[in-house]
């Protein structure tokens, strides 16, 4: 699927490509810049034509207002009503976490809001350690921190299901969330983005089961079979931590030799787990966490992260 611009949009990018042609001027012989510069002049005269008259058009075009004091029906009649969609990152979201619910896990929602304890203290990061600026977190004048990653929730989802453990013998819990951070932004980067979190604690907790839960996940969301690879990392809240990568789906033109990061994961450290109250001796958990946009951008070919947030309706009006 392609991302539909706007048709003036769409001229105005064409017009912007066409004005960085203008440099390649100076490196032509002299013979031909003159010929070559006319050549852009044109063109660029005739976008420039027809970026007007799309904005005439669009100017023009009859709009009837709709009165608010009439009854329903009566509105109904002479306009067009157009149901809305859910944003994409929306669905998505969804499908994440019925997928994860099919599976067996909790779902609960984290915050846009959060503090020191729960983004620094809970995850064993060290006082002070230059660890915590590897976040660019936002802050606000009163010291509270839009959360860097959904990982803030792992001490709330470890202490809101610790009876689960006497229970069923496990925690299982994940948490999609909007993450927030103090980046520059360009066509692969957000200032705010979707994340997945998941944590699992049990007395036998292993690395190969927190390997095939989230290989199991990535199957289920691209509906094929993938091949996943792993490397050392470094996480603070896990030991061993470890980077995750699936091969790039067939689906979407891989060809089994391309791989894409997806996030981190690792075995949850012990002082995490002593923070929240369960005693590391007895038991073991596993954690990992990921981008949701990266997954969406590449399940539907959009090359811009940007078009996320923006607003734009000819981008939603797609899903
Ligand atoms: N929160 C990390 C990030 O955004 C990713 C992550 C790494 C999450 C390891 C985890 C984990 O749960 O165990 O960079």
């Amino acid at each position: 699927m392609y991302i539909n611009m706007s048709k003036i949009e769409e001229l105005k990018a064409e017009l912007k490509t066409l004005g960085r042609e203008y440099a390649k001027i100076k490196t032509l012989p002299e013979s031909e810049r003159k010929a070559f510069g006319e050549q852009l002049n044109a063109k660029k005269n005739a976008l420039l034509a027809a970026i007007k008259a799309e904005e005439e058009a669009a100017e023009s075009a009859d709009v009837t207002p709709i009165d608010l004091t009439a009854p329903f029906a009566e509105n109904a009649a002479k306009h067009e009503f157009k149901t809305g969609t859910k944003h994409p990152l929306t669905q998505e979201l969804e499908r994440v976490a019925k997928i994860y619910r099919l599976m067996g896990f909790n779902v609960i929602e984290a915050r846009q809001l959060d503090d020191e304890f729960h983004m620094f203290d809970s995850l064993n990061f060290p006082k002070e350690h230059p660890a915590r600026d590897g976040y660019d977190t936002f802050r606000t004048e009163e010291g509270f921190i839009p959360p860097a990653h959904t990982s803030t929730m792992q001490y709330r989802a470890l202490t809101r299901f610790k009876n689960d453990l006497e229970k069923y013998g496990q925690i299982a819990v994940v948490v999609p969330g909007r993450v927030f951070r103090n980046e520059d932004v360009d066509a692969t980067h957000e200032h705010t983005f979707y994340q997945c979190e998941g944590v699992f604690v049990s007395k036998d907790a292993t690395l190969g089961q927190m390997l095939a839960t989230w290989k199991n996940f990535f199957e289920t969301y691209y509906g094929q079979k993938l091949n996943i690879k792993t490397q050392p990392g470094f996480f603070p809240f896990t030991e061993p931590s470890l980077e995750f990568q699936i091969e790039k789906p067939k689906a979407l033109g891989g060809k089994g030799d391309g791989w894409l990061e997806m996030g981190g994961c690792g075995m949850i450290h012990p002082n995490v787990l002593r923070t929240a109250g369960i005693d590391p001796e007895t038991y073991k958990g596993f954690a990992w966490g990921g981008g949701i946009d990266r997954l969406v951008m590449l399940k539907y070919g959009i090359n811009d992260v940007r078009y996320f947030e923006s607003g734009k309706l000819n981008f939603l009006k797609e899903f």
